[in-house]
């Protein structure tokens, strides 16, 4: 499953050669045109069966949330310090990954055996945290690391239940891999699709993917907050699993433009394919760093809803993401006969 290989690959901000490389295998075959620029997004073109047709930029990023190796201690313990969005209370005792040699470790910390009992009563701060890769001194750590590697966590991807699945990275490999069945497919209208670098330390491969390309609307293909879990009151859900993709109004960054959600939700009804829109108008994604290219791009997102976002292990239903391939689908083929909405 190309979900599972793109959710274990290695792809820390700024270090996505791993999953650029999955990528650049897995789409080269379907597109007409693919090249990277200069901060490392991966982009393709893939012209449309209708001369003249609008240009649409479908966008996903290939980073997730990492730590950064900072400091390499004359005892072989490395600190260091987080790369986008990490709740530090998830960090203690997680296994992780250092390096692109993928070199296995541990975050550690003082055992609960010698935590004073105020100590006991709160989260460790990452100060207080380091890893441990099984080195004995500095040498035999630099033999291995690097300061400056990137460091994700070792999670195993797993089916959990019926339909749904588990793993690290979903946020933002759900939409890579979205985007990689939509470029199997031709439609009326033509594609650029960018893997986007850096997202999640502030939309900044986002920035440049529709400079010189001519974009006439963009989607952006994510993952966003699930919080339908014990405790959460009705109106802080956000999003729920198991009620299809998450239609944008606004988040921190972005106002989604009202025609595309317009023609997006018409789409779904007509097609009988479920949707749900995103309550609360926290956090961001690429859109916010597309639509302000050039003149202004027409941008919405559509996101696969992600319990446990940016932690070891987050949760997806299958079903969600399978429609939200099929709305993007059903969008693209249909866009040359609802375009006249956009104003
Ligand atoms: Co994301």
């Amino acid at each position: 499953m190309l979900l599972e290989r793109l959710s274990t690959a290695f792809g820390p901000p700024g270090q996505e050669d791993e999953v650029r490389e999955i990528l650049r295998q897995e789409i080269t075959p379907h597109v007409d045109k693919i090249w990277t620029d200069a901060l490392g997004n991966l982009l393709a073109e893939k012209r449309g069966s209708v001369q003249g047709a609008p240009r649409v930029l479908l966008a996903a990023h290939m980073d997730e949330v990492a730590l950064m190796v900072t400091h390499i201690d004359k005892n072989g313990y490395l600190r260091f310090r987080t790369m986008g969005g990490i709740d530090q209370r998830v960090l203690v005792s997680k296994l992780v990954l250092v390096g692109p040699q993928k070199v296995p470790g541990v975050i550690g910390s003082k055992a609960i055996h010698l935590l004073t009992p105020e100590e006991r009563e709160k989260a460790f701060h990452l100060r207080d945290l380091y890893i441990d890769i099984g080195a004995g001194t500095r040498e035999e750590a630099e033999a291995l690391v690097s300061i400056g590697d990137g460091v994700v966590f070792n999670s195993s991807f797993c089916h959990l239940g019926d339909g749904r699945v588990r793993g690290k990275a979903l946020d933002d490999r759900v939409g890579c891999s979205a985007l990689v069945e939509i470029l199997q497919r031709r439609y009326p209208v033509t594609l650029v699709a960018a893997f986007t670098v850096q997202e999640e330390v502030g939309l900044r491969g986002g920035r440049v993917v529709a400079f010189g390309e001519e974009i006439d609307l963009a989607l952006v293909l994510e993952a966003t907050t699930a919080f339908d879990v014990p405790d959460s009151k009705p109106h802080e859900t956000v999003t729920c699993l198991g009620q299809g993709p998450a239609l944008t109004i606004m988040d921190s960054t972005l106002i989604a433009d009202p025609n595309l959600l317009t023609i997006l939700r018409e789409t779904a009804l007509e097609q009988g394919i479920p949707y749900q829109l995103r309550r609360t108008g926290g956090g961001g994604t690429d859109g916010g760093a597309i639509h302000l290219t050039e003149g202004g791009v027409p941008t919405a997102v559509l996101a696969v809803p992600c319990r446990y976002l940016h932690s070891p292990a987050s949760v997806i239903e299958l079903n969600d993401y399978r429609h939200l391939v099929d709305l993007t689908d059903a969008f693209l083929a249909k866009f040359m006969e609802r375009r006249t909405k956009l104003g």
